[in-house]
C-alpha cells in the first residue's frame, strides 16, 4: 500500500472501513440504541442556566432554558407585561421591545441571544416619554392592547427618520397591526413626536 492511502494515524482507508463495519455489525448485534437515549435528549432541552440580562437598564439574574424567549423572561420572570404575547411568530408586533436601540419581536428572540444587550421595553420608557405623551394627547388606543408594542417600534423608527412625512410613518409601521383600527390616531400620535422633534 502506497503511503499516500495510509492517514497520518498510521491506518489506512480500508482499515478503517473495515473497523467501521465490524464495530456497526457488532453494536446491531448486542441491540445497542445507534442514537442518544431519550432521556439524554430531553436533559438537553430541560436544562436551565442562569444568566444575567438587562432590562432597562437594571441587571436582572434569571434561569432560562435555550428555548425560553425573551418575552416569556420579561413577562413571567421580570413582571415587564408591556410587551405582549399576541402571535408566537411576532407578525402582528405586540411584543416588540428594544434590543441595543433595534426594534426586535421577543416573542420570537431567544433570551440567550440577549445576554450582554441592553434590552428596553415600554416600562422603561416611561409615563413622560414624548412618544408616550403624544400617544395619550391624540388618544391613539382602544384596548390598549398593541399599544406598547406600537410605541416602542415608533420610538425605534423616529430615531432612524426624525423628519418622518405621514407615507413614511404609515411605511414604517406596517409591521404593527391593530385589531381595534386606532390605526388614524396612531398616526397623528407619531406626526404629534415628530413635530416635539426630541427622539434622543
Ligand atoms: S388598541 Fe386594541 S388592538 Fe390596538
Amino acid at each position: 500500500m502506497s503511503d499516500s492511502m495510509r492517514s497520518v494515524s498510521g491506518v489506512s482507508r480500508r482499515e478503517f472501513l473495515k473497523g467501521s463495519g465490524a464495530a456497526a455489525a457488532a453494536t446491531a448485534v448486542v441491540g445497542a440504541p445507534l442514537v442518544a437515549p431519550a432521556e439524554e435528549v430531553a436533559g438537553l432541552v430541560r436544562g436551565s442556566e442562569e444568566v444575567t440580562l438587562t432590562v432597562n437598564g437594571k441587571k436582572h439574574r434569571v434561569r432560562i432554558e435555550p428555548r425560553t424567549t425573551l418575552l416569556e423572561v420579561l413577562r413571567y420572570q421580570l413582571g415587564l407585561t408591556g410587551a405582549k404575547p399576541v402571535s408566537t411568530d411576532g407578525c402582528c408586533g405586540g411584543s416588540t421591545v428594544l434590543l441595543e436601540g433595534k426594534p426586535i419581536s421577543a416573542a420570537t428572540t431567544l433570551a440567550m441571544d440577549c445576554v450582554g444587550k441592553q434590552i428596553t421595553t415600554v416600562e422603561g420608557l416611561g409615563a413622560k416619554d414624548e412618544v408616550v405623551q403624544a400617544f395619550v394627547h391624540q388618544d391613539a388606543m382602544q384596548c390598549g392592547f398593541c399599544t406598547p408594542g406600537f410605541v416602542v417600534a415608533v420610538k425605534a423608527f423616529l430615531k432612524k427618520h426624525p423628519n418622518a412625512t405621514e407615507e413614511e410613518v404609515r411605511q414604517g409601521l406596517n409591521g404593527n397591526l391593530c385589531r381595534c383600527g386606532t390605526y388614524v390616531n396612531v398616526i397623528r400620535a407619531v406626526l404629534e413626536a415628530v413635530k416635539g422633534a426630541n427622539h434622543g
